[in-house]
């Protein structure tokens, strides 16, 4: 075995998931869905509906099917194309279940019990946490690199699990002696709103999971919904600062910004000098403005669309009909490597 790395030299790829459990989120949109689009033109992308990542938790099964299309519907209703980017459900492609399971045997424990994801969400009670959950990185590394995928855009919440997909690749890519054969997948963490804050705690993100509906914007949420979101949205006292450093500590100011600088795609600066020395009154009024008139065609196309699962069905089995024919060729090397006979 020699230790000088080998560099990957095969085409760039782009993947990424979104898991269906409960409704989507404007952090969604903005962290994840909003940058899928761009990227469809520019390079072959792969973007998956992780249902056998939400069943690490608990999901009813007739929900967990209806979100699995509803996610969809809403991939296509934000700008993505069926027919450029791939689009399907993991279930369906086998390639993810089976590389999981070698990187299961390739990920070390202690690996794993650093995760913060792990760590939030089996709280206090670890020991009654699904080996799904625990496991859980392995299969978001088997995701990504059953399609040598290199770049793959997400939140900011999700930065460490893709380094462990880069961890994984390099020890596989060690331990069999084959450098260079796996990519080093880049997470890609672009964008004024990479990491979208609760509405109700500027120190906490923006999630499905909050027991408070009105901690986050809903990509369901009607126009009268969204205003009343808004206007009871957290605040502090002071009105607006005019630079940057007088967000300092104030971390509910600086998510209405960022979310007003994302909708509108200017900068993050741009958006800080436009509403300095106002107050959050008027701040509130544009934003409620602003994120009734990007949402509302989204919604309304989402509801369009559910309207013919037949049709999303359609969809989702071309996309995973496209994307097993990507795995399996080096699905089949990787077996090969392993020594499966
Ligand atoms: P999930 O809902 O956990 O499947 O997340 C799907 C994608 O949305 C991932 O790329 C997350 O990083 C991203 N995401 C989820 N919540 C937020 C948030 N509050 N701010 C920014 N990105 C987010
Ligand atoms: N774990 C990601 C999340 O919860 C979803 C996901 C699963 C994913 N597999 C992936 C994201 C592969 C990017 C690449 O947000």
């Amino acid at each position: 075995m020699s230790d000088v790395e080998v560099k990957y030299t095969g085409p760039e790829r782009v993947f990424s998931g979104v898991q269906p459990t409960g409704n989507l989120t404007l952090g969604n949109y903005l962290g994840a869905i909003k940058r899928f689009v761009p990227l469809q033109d520019e390079h072959e992308c792969l973007y998956c509906v992780v249902d056998m990542h939400a069943i690490t938790v608990w999901q009813d099964p007739a929900e967990l099917a209806r979100a699995t299309r509803e996610v969809t519907a809403a991939y296509i209703a934000c700008g993505l194309d069926p027919k450029r980017a791939i689009l399907f459900n993991q279930s369906k492609v086998h390639a993810h279940a089976e590389l999981a399971w070698i990187f299961n045997c390739v990920a070390r424990m202690g690996w794993m019990e650093r995760m913060t994801q792990f760590k939030e969400k089996s709280g206090k009670h670890k020991e009654r946490s699904s080996l799904g959950l625990f496991a859980y990185p392995a299969l978001m590394a088997a995701d990504i690199l059953a399609y040598k995928a290199t770049h793959v855009p997400v939140g900011e919440d999700q930065k460490q699990h893709v380094e462990l997909s880069r961890d994984i690749a390099q020890k596989f890519n060690m331990d069999y002696g084959v450098q260079g054969f796996f990519p080093l997948p880049e997470p890609v963490i672009q964008g004024a709103a990479t990491r979208v804050m609760s509405l109700r705690d500027g120190t906490k993100k923006m999630s499905k999971s909050d027991p408070s509906d009105m901690s986050r914007l809903n990509l369901t949420d009607d126009a009268d919904l969204i205003a009343k979101k808004i206007r009871k949205a957290k605040t502090d006292p002071d009105d607006l600062p005019s630079d940057e450093d007088g967000l300092e500590g104030r971390g509910e100011a600086r998510n209405l910004l960022n979310i007003y600088a994302a909708l509108s795609d200017i900068p993050f600066g741009d958006a800080v000098r436009q509403f300095g020395g106002k107050q959050f009154r008027q701040l509130k009024e544009e934003l409620t403005e602003l994120t009734v008139a990007k949402l509302t065609p989204i919604t309304d196309e989402t509801r369009r669309l559910m309207s013919d699962t037949a049709e999303i069905d359609r969809i989702l089995n071309d996309g995973a009909e496209r994307a097993s024919a990507l795995a399996e060729p080096i699905m089949k090397e990787i077996r090969r490597i392993v020594g499966f006979v």
